[in-house]
């Protein structure tokens, strides 16, 4: 097996021309909204590795001390031999607690849409797992993509979907995209999932609207990219940051607000904005255990096991996939 041709990231990043015409159709659109998968540029995956430091903001934290306390039996749940699919695993932080309790593991395939942080992640794990063949791929998950197959046969195929991105999906969303994941894991096959859970308003509110204004930053970001990259003309002193849970749909919604009136233009296109005016960067839906069972049985998911922390603010919840193709 010739590890030198997989030295590279396979390169499926979404190109400019998609970001121009999904920026467009979302700014169109009644209510206005900009992609969130565009946060993650370079500054937009460093800004977000800044939030999930922010005393604000718990779920990374719990994410973490959940795994820290718990990767044995998660390792073990999970068996030898599997073929690991991380999806949006970012820095690797947490990815790579779990690897080092994994009995055996016959390859790692990290899937994330930001390049560079993909790439730096693959240097450091070759290093820190020299036999275990790792095989990046930079896309976005959300389109049907071919992964790579490993030189080892896997007894089975585990999709690790970490962060609680799975809340940034409309429920139907989620429910065809874990729909998908089972396809690709097929039967016997699973899913580790960590997911936010709902809780007080205020502290969904506070970790979305920290002190710092780290969030602000981010959400701006959205607005920074567009210009440097599709010669947008935000003001970004003109856009206020906004985050609000929603109660009856159960989920954080993000905003960029406008100051004022104003006319953006995006290439050869014009878009008026009147002052107090909204665009729709993120929903962040949150989950009962109750109800993240129900979403992935539907998707062909069984329930496993859920574990917790003291606070039992988020989850992280073991899934056997029922009926892939
Ligand atoms: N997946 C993260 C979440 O829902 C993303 C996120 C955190 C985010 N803070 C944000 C997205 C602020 C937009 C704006 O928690």
């Amino acid at each position: 097996m010739n590890h030198e041709a997989h030295a590279a990231v396979l390169d499926r990043e979404p190109a400019k021309s998609e970001f121009l015409s999904e920026a467009i159709a979302g700014l169109s659109s009644t209510p206005r909204t900009l992609p969130c998968k565009y946060f993650y540029d370079a500054r937009g995956a460093a800004l977000f590795q800044k939030i999930s430091e922010l005393p604000e903001y718990y779920l990374t934290r719990a994410e973490l001390q959940i795994l820290d306390r718990y990767c044995g039996d998660i390792a073990r749940a999970l068996g030898p031999n599997i073929e690991l699919i991380g999806l949006g695993t970012g820095a690797g932080t947490k990815t790579r607690i779990l690897l080092e309790k994994l009995e055996v593991p016959a390859a790692y395939i990290p899937v994330d849409i930001s390049k560079k942080q993909l790439e730096r992640s693959t240097a450091s794990f070759r290093k820190i797992f020299p036999t275990l063949e790792i095989l990046p791929v930079c896309a976005d998950y959300l389109e049907p993509i071919r992964l790579p197959s490993p030189a080892r046969q896997a007894l089975r195929k585990i999709v690790y979907f970490p962060g609680s991105t799975i809340g940034n999906f409309e429920p139907d969303a989620a429910r065809q995209f874990l729909q998908r994941v089972a396809n690709h894991c097929r039967r016997g096959g699973g899913l580790l999932i960590g997911v936010d859970l709902q809780k007080d308003r205020h502290v969904l509110e506070r970790a979305y609207n920290d002190s710092a204004g780290v969030t602000a930053q981010f959400n701006l970001n959205l607005l920074a990219r567009a210009n440097r990259e599709l010669g947008a003309d935000f003001d970004l002193e003109q856009w206020q940051h906004y985050a609000v849970y929603n109660s009856t749909e159960s989920r954080i919604e993000i905003y960029l607000i406008s100051e004022i009136d104003q006319t953006v233009r995006v290439q050869d296109r014009q878009f008026d904005f009147r002052a107090g005016e909204r665009i729709a960067t993120e929903y962040s839906y949150k989950y009962t255990k109750e109800s993240v069972i129900e979403l992935t049985r539907e998707a062909g998911f069984d329930f496993s096991q859920m574990w917790t922390d003291d606070a039992r603010w988020f989850g992280v919840f073991y899934f056997i996939c029922s009926r892939g193709r």
